[in-house]
């Protein structure tokens, strides 16, 4: 897959740098010089988003690159760390390895990372995508909006239940799985994920928000917030899956709700990875998360349970498999909020206040 797109812009990517060859169809950027977007020129709250209409358009560079008309986007938690500059180090990395030298900058920075839209251009090497295919590839049965929501929370779900935790279609009927935190943008993909491959799922939420995780198809649902949570949990039989979305204490004590030397498997999204590389730089940074979640591993491997750190991961296939459970009727997007894309800094601090309900998206075409 090429180049994906930056979220905040109404065209697509960032670079201007020489053009390689394209495939393109009408309306090509190569017409134009500018497209509108949402900018920082510095890391801090949200009076650093910045609209301009004067970000260059972008080109392909390289032959296997496509140009993305962003027609919807969504937030995620890692937006509100970007844009608060914590995890740079490691983003500006993965951004662009060869180009970010301590003498660049990432400035102006155009956040973001989740959308649906149309490809407009491809390079030369592309053979998956043919401009005017709306990607990647969207559920038919989905509006952009709706599409939008679910790229980075279902491949961060789709990462830690199947790739890091081991379950699929084929071994998860019956097995009792414990989402924790489970009202959010990954809690409410994954719900419906591993009941659709058969599980028993526990949802621990906000009161509020239970109606919402039965609808979703959650056997059992715990308000974390009527009493010691722990306490409510320990009661209930084993699991043989946690899946953990909210870190910090939880990690003290749900790896003895796990049923012992069964295989079965305690898989954190919150992790210090971000930290650690800001704080000591990349080579430390990442020595210091090795030897982390090494000595976790082997401590809980000898108590009879595994203990695994999960990160979102790109990957076609995965993303052609949810496309599938999803125009099968079997998971659909949660919507918490949708902000025009005037309205970018309002969909920022929706996010930053929290209790999410799913997803907050941006709708960047305006739908007449
Ligand atoms: N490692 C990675 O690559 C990766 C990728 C994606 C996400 N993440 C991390 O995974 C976490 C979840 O992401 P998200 O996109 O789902 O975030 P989100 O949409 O903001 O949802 C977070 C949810 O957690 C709930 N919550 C907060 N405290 C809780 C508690 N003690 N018990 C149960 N629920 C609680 C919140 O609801 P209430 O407060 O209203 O109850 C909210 O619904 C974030 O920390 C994010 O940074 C990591």
């Amino acid at each position: 897959m090429g180049r994906l797109p930056a979220m905040l812009a109404r065209g697509t990517l960032r670079g201007t740098g020489g053009r390689a060859p394209v495939r393109g169809f009408g309306g090509s950027p190569r017409s134009r010089s500018a497209m509108p977007s949402w900018v920082i020129d510095r890391y801090g709250r949200n009076e650093v988003l910045r609209f301009t209409r004067e970000m260059a358009f972008p080109a392909i560079q390289f032959p296997n690159e496509v140009v993305v008309q962003v027609h919807a986007a969504s937030l995620n938690p890692i937006d509100l760390s970007m844009r608060s500059g914590y995890g740079a180090t490691a983003l500006n990395m993965k951004r662009d390895p060869l180009k970010i030298k301590s003498t660049e900058t990432e400035f102006p920075l155009t956040l973001g990372r989740d959308v649906s839209g149309v490809v407009m251009e491809c390079g030369l090497s592309v053979s998956y995508f043919k401009p005017g295919d709306e990607v990647s590839f969207k559920p038919k049965c989905l509006s952009h909006t709706e599409a939008a929501s679910l790229p980075y929370v279902g491949l961060t779900a789709w990462s830690a239940i199947n790739k890091v935790g081991g379950l699929n279609q084929s071994n998860c009927s019956g097995k009792r799985v414990l989402i924790l935190g489970a009202s959010g943008g990954v809690g409410t993909f994954a719900v419906q994920l591993v009941k659709a491959w058969g599980a028993h799922v526990t949802a621990v939420c906000s009161h509020d928000a239970s109606a919402l995780m039965k609808k979703l198809g959650a056997d059992d649902v715990i308000d974390y917030k009527s009493g010691n949570l722990e306490e409510q949990l320990k009661p209930l039989p084993l699991f043989d899956f946690i899946l953990d979305n909210v870190g910090g204490s939880t990690e003290k004590w749900a790896l003895n709700l796990l049923k012992k030397w069964s295989g079965a498997t305690y898989v954190t999204l919150v992790t210090p990875f971000l930290i650690n590389m800001d704080k000591l730089g990349v080579a430390d940074g990442m020595l210091q998360t090795g030897v982390t979640i090494g000595s976790k591993t082997v401590k809980h491997l000898l108590k009879g349970v595994h203990y695994r750190w999960a990160f979102f991961m790109p990957s076609g296939p995965s993303l052609d498999e949810i496309a599938e459970l999803v125009d099968s009727g079997k998971i659909q997007p949660v919507i918490d909020q949708v902000f025009p894309f005037s309205e970018v800094p309002k969909a920022f601090l929706k996010l930053e206040e929290g209790h999410a309900r799913g997803k907050t998206v941006i709708n960047v075409v305006d739908k007449k």
